[in-house]
């Protein structure tokens, strides 16, 4: 069923567990994630970053796509397809393509411009019904070409920003995309907590989920944050399986060229991640 993340995550945050944020690439992705939500009965939300939809032939083939398979899959559990950090150009694409939810991640931008783009465009999502996230302090690493220097955010900016009327708000509180670096502090849970303090029943979004410890994570939801974005993760996941396929020389025997074949253990291996994720961040049976 597709919803915009909105009531999910209120649930969320008022049962203290987190819905992840899955970023998808390709067909396979969506059908791994959205099956093993269905399995978790789990709500789920879809993450699109503006590389994977251009990859996928725009958003409006991953809307429809994703549309086709809730249909055809007869997917119950809640799921949002969600722009992840959006350009304020591209969040228009993804309304107009047929999103649920969208990201504008204006934490670049000086905050009085933050505050101006971000309530237009709550404006615009909410009278269309969808959800919208924005971001506060920017999360540190490199994805699909956004960069970001991984400051900690101001709450009192966090204040301002979640005061407009968003529907979730990304705090950076030392989080990186990609893999944490040896020497990486952890998460600071006294952002995080002066955050909370001053923005009470926001949603927080926590990004960068990949390689965060369980008890960071743990300890996350338990001061305020409920939605937890993944991606390279399920990356690793997937190639570490078809890389032991090809080894194992799979590929020359048979069949075993077929690329439904060759995709399988790939897929299989997403499906293990999500559910393991889904599991730590306490969203299984609560679609
Ligand atoms: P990771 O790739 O580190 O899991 O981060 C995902 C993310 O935050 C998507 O916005």
């Amino acid at each position: 069923m597709l919803v915009s993340a909105a009531e999910m995550l209120k649930k969320a945050k008022a049962g203290h567990y987190a819905v992840g944020q899955f970023n998808i690439n390709n067909l396979e992705w969506t059908k791994a994630v959205l099956t093993t939500a269905q399995e978790c009965n789990s709500p789920v939300i879809l993450g699109v970053s503006a590389g994977a939809g251009k990859y996928m032939a725009g958003f409006k083939v991953v809307a429809d796509m994703v549309k086709a398979m809730i249909e055809s899959l007869n997917i119950t559990v809640p799921v949002a397809i969600h722009l992840d950090h959006g350009t304020y150009e591209d969040c228009y694409k993804c309304i107009k393509a047929g999103f649920s939810s969208i990201m504008f991640d204006g934490s670049h931008y000086p905050i009085e411009e933050n505050i101006a783009k971000t309530q237009e465009l709550v404006n615009v999502a909410h009278a269309l019904g969808l959800s919208i996230e924005a971001e506060v302090g920017s999360i540190g690493g490199e994805e699909d070409g956004v960069v970001g220097a991984g400051e900690c955010a101001d709450p009192k900016e966090c204040k301002l920003i979640a005061d407009l009327g968003v529907d979730m708000l990304a705090a950076g509180i030392g989080n990186i995309h990609g893999k944490y670096p040896e020497n990486w502090k952890g998460l600071s849970f006294e952002t995080l907590d002066a955050v909370q303090q001053l923005t009470g029943e926001m949603p927080l979004v926590l990004h960068g989920g990949t390689g965060i410890p369980a008890e960071m994570i743990q300890k996350a939801i338990s001061l305020g944050v409920s939605k937890i974005n993944v991606n390279t993760e399920c990356q690793l996941s997937f190639t570490a399986a078809t890389r032991a396929y090809i080894e194992a020389g799979k590929d020359l025997s048979g069949k075993g060229f077929d690329p439904r074949k060759v995709l399988a253990p790939g897929y299989e291996a997403i499906k293990a991640t999500v559910k393991e994720k889904m599991e730590l961040f306490g969203s299984v049976g609560k679609a």
